[in-house]
């Protein structure tokens, strides 16, 4: 299976993927592509022998439509079967999700179906949760939602702040990114859950 990644920034959660999928991995990274062309995780992935694109939003302006047909037609020179969202901060519309349903997943760094949307870390501390997490979902045209593929779950600390649980999260989105993938590259649909 061939995987395409889309990031926006550092990359750890792309990193950590390309580096799952050695041996018998049933998929192989084809494609990083980024819609900021400073993205620290281009380098990462450069350096990991993965090939690398950008499709910089920003000369599209509010054209989505325009920035989109671009980001398609990257990406269908890769052939991916599989892509991964992972820190891609764009919303993307139904119509481009059309061309890969069932094939799109995504991390979010809450437990699904709480917390949809941004600053997901200081509003689950403001609920007063106990605990928290992350989330790898199917890609579906409403945000932040579709089948849950797997969950990682943490105890949030009296003294969480936003930044500390999320300094905590990001190493559950490595472990549980990349068990996901192989799994849904191996066409297992049984959900992944880690307790931390
Ligand atoms: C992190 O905040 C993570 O929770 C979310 O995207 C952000 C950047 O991750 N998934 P990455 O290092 O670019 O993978």
């Amino acid at each position: 299976r061939r995987v395409a990644i889309l990031i926006s920034g550092g990359g750890s959660n792309m990193e950590t993927l390309v580096k799952s999928m050695t041996g018998d991995h049933p998929a192989r990274p084809v494609l990083v592509l980024s819609n900021t062309p400073d993205a620290g995780g281009l380098a990462k992935a450069r350096a990991l022998h993965v090939p690398t694109s950008v499709v910089d939003h920003r000369p599209f302006g509010k054209d989505r439509v325009a920035f989109e047909a671009e980001l398609l037609k990257v990406l269908k020179t890769a052939k991916p079967d599989i892509i991964c969202l992972a820190g891609f901060m764009r919303i993307l519309s139904p119509e481009f999700m059309q061309h890969w349903s069932g094939q799109m997943l995504n991390i979010h760094p809450s437990l699904l179906p709480k917390y949809k949307g941004l600053h997901t870390h200081a509003r689950a501390i403001a609920a007063g949760d106990s605990e928290h997490g992350c989330t790898v979902h199917v890609v579906t045209p409403e945000l932040d939602d579709g089948p849950i593929l797997g969950q990682a779950k943490l105890r949030i600390q009296p003294d969480d702040t936003a930044q500390t649980l999320a300094a905590r999260v990001l190493p559950l989105e490595h472990a549980l990114y990349p068990k996901v993938l192989r799994r849904f590259a191996a066409g297992d649909p049984t959900p992944v859950t880690l307790e931390q």
